[in-house]
């Protein structure tokens, strides 16, 4: 079925701040080692946010970037979008306080699917415009996961990372950029990856303080073995639903949480090691961040030259999952 309106990608636009803490200085924090963080990860370093930031600087500097480059006006933004798990407060969305950053007057609301979260936004923002709802959307996946991990526990302290990406898009009659998305979700495994305290269930006293349940809890291992699953299953449905076949795909970018997950879905999908984009030595997992920042990355570095049909590819928390294919 033709739409009356499709989605055309405008621009994509990053930010990472800049302190680094590296293996070696995890190394000096917990009982870890570069060579096991390297070997199990992929992992070399991760970018820590400022003490002055919030998740809503690190998207301003992100949508700031899409925006100059999308060459339209601020004024022309219709819909904000943030994808998040670790907004500025619980609420109000992290989107309004970017909104008012940003000094537009734009419908403004999060999404929260962990890592999937850009992918559940792409879906989103396709609807929307190709509804003819709104023409404009900047669609921002960012996350403070450093202020949520708890720097004991090795399990997880070595695995994440902060930054925000941004995208802008809007209504064509002729382009058509996002030519597919697949979303799932599985509630069965909410208790595989979470941050048990601080929501209505269990709110915050002195015992969720001293009991550390305000930081991410993840069973690495489960997850893992169905990331592998869901991610290569998601890359095929988007490639179905695309109309595109697997040798149209000239790059795929999926969810940098762990380098052998990553090598383990392009096995599974028969995809060779140079079709795969990687930044997880640079950056490890950044949530929601994590697909946005490789793409415009990709795209900055010519990974994706114009006019390349690419997947990229998520899994989360929730558990969820998803993939898009796009045209760059
Ligand atoms: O963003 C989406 C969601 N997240 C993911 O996709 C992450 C999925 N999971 C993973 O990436 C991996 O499971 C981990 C990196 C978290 C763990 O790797 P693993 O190969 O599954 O290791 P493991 O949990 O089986 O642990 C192996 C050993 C354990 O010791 P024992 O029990 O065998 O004595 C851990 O205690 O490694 C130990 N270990 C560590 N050792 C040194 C765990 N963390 C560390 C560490 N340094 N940082």
């Amino acid at each position: 079925m033709m739409n009356k309106f499709n989605v055309k990608i405008l621009a994509t636009g990053s930010y990472v701040p800049e302190k680094i803490l590296t293996n070696s200085d995890l190394e000096k924090m917990v009982d870890t080692s570069d060579q096991w963080i390297t070997e199990r990860t992929g992992i070399k370093e991760r970018r820590i946010i400022g003490k002055n930031q919030n998740l809503s600087d690190l998207a301003f500097e992100a949508s700031k970037k899409a925006i100059e480059k999308s060459k339209i006006s601020i004024n022309d933004i219709d819909i904000i979008i943030v994808a998040t798990i670790s907004g500025d407060m619980p609420f109000p969305a992290t989107a309004c306080i970017l909104q008012k950053k940003l000094g537009i007057n734009a419908v403004a609301f999060d999404i929260s699917a962990a890592c999937s979260g850009f992918i559940y936004g792409l879906s989103i923002a396709k609807s929307f415009i190709e509804s003819g709802a709104y023409k404009t959307v900047l669609l921002v996946g960012g996350e403070v996961m450093t202020r949520i991990t708890d720097w004991t526990d090795r399990n997880t302290c070595v695995l994440f990372g902060d930054g925000a990406g941004a995208m802008v898009l809007q209504a064509s009659e002729t382009e058509k950029d996002v030519l597919s998305v697949h979303l799932g979700a599985d509630g069965t495994y909410t208790n595989l990856l979470n941050m048990p305290a601080g929501g209505t269930a269990m709110p915050t006293t002195h015992e969720t303080v001293e009991n550390k349940l305000h930081y991410i809890k993840m069973s690495g291992k489960e997850v893992f073995k169905i990331a592998v699953v869901k991610m290569a299953e998601a890359a095929r449905k988007a490639l179905e639903l695309s109309g595109k076949k697997d040798e149209d795909i000239a790059l795929y970018i999926p969810h940098q949480a762990n380098l052998r997950i990553i090598e383990a879905v392009g096995k599974k999908l028969g995809v060779a090691k140079e079709k795969i984009y990687v930044n997880v030595h640079k950056y490890g997992n950044m949530s929601a961040a994590t697909t946005i920042i490789a793409l415009d990355e990709a795209i900055s570095s010519g990974a994706a030259k114009k006019g390349d049909i690419i997947t990229v590819m998520a899994f989360g928390g929730g558990l969820t999952w998803g993939a898009a294919v796009l045209k760059i």
